[in-house]
């Protein structure tokens, strides 16, 4: 029997996952299908029980229901229970597994630039769910001191706290994170800010980038922020948005197949899209 795999989010109008996980299950032969639902918070409830009761294989979850979901599943994987969000559901012979596959998917993405992020010192921008998914991944993986640059101060503050890993770290203003920017190997862009269509804004100046630096930006659409332009421009490496949403679903597909799929499948599926979105 075709198994079945879903996407519950709201809005869901606009989710590239169905076109990127239907198309894995025709590449690998695979008798299933990935569809989008639209729910409201308070339908997430119904919604999980009823995939629950028809034998849904697995699913994704997306906003505004990454932490909402926590409760109404059986189990829990460690990291996702640390981050607080889970993005992703196994079905294991009847239970619901909650897992995050953001934190590792940037992880994961960005092995190709810099193999282990191990006492390095990362900057991230932004204190949103995406950042605090990467802020305890990167925690996890052992990097020497992670500094957060955030707009709301307080927001970057909690996060550091809620973060059972004890790593280095000191909030910044986007002044302070531009004058200090030498200090950091890895920095990574997580806030909405240069998101289309507000593209002609950075979130820190990047005058004092280290040539080592490598310069990730979680956007996708534009393809390459200003920010992304700006660093390429000194001649570092850069990373856009495509890579942590490809390999977070990646992840996903591993996790319910046991199949990791294709990077470069995946990635021009995903760029089709865009291109046919616009
Ligand atoms: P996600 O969950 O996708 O990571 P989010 O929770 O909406 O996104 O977080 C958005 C991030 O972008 C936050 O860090 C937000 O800063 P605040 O915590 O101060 O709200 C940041 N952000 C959004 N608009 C911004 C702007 N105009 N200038 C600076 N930061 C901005």
């Amino acid at each position: 029997m075709e198994k079945l795999y879903a996407v519950l989010g709201y809005p869901i109008g606009h989710s590239m996952s169905p076109f990127m996980h239907n198309d894995l299950f025709a590449f690998y032969n695979l008798e299933a299908r990935y569809l989008p639902f639209q729910v409201k918070p308070e339908a997430l409830e119904d919604a999980v029980k009823g995939l629950k009761a028809i034998g849904v294989s697995g699913f994704n979850v997306t906003v505004p229901h990454k932490s909402s979901i926590i409760p109404l599943l059986d189990n829990i994987d460690p990291l996702a229970m640390k981050i607080g969000a889970v993005n992703t559901v196994v079905n294991q012979n009847g239970k619901l597994i909650g897992y995050n596959t953001d934190g590792p998917g940037f992880l994961k993405s960005l092995h190709s630039l810099i193999p282990d992020v191990k006492d390095l010192n990362v900057l991230i921008i932004g204190a949103g769910g995406a950042s605090r998914a990467i802020y305890y991944t990167m925690a996890s993986a052992g990097a020497r001191q992670i500094d957060i640059c955030n707009r709301t101060l307080d927001k970057a503050t909690l996060l550091i706290e809620g973060c059972s890993e004890r790593v280095e770290s000191r909030v910044l203003s986007a002044e302070k994170a531009s004058e200090h920017l030498s200090d950091y190997d890895v920095i990574i862009q997580t806030s909405t800010v240069g998101m289309f269509p507000n593209t002609q804004v950075c979130p820190v100046r990047l005058e004092n980038l280290s040539s080592r630096a490598i310069v990730c930006d979680i956007i996708y659409n534009p393809l390459e922020t200003l920010f992304l332009q700006e660093a390429k421009q000194k001649g570092v490496k850069v990373q856009n948005g495509i890579d942590m949403f490809v390999y977070q679903g990646a992840l996903a597909f591993e996790l319910w197949t046991d199949i990791f799929p294709d990077i470069e499948v995946m990635r021009k599926n995903v760029l089709n899209q865009l291109g046919g979105n616009k």
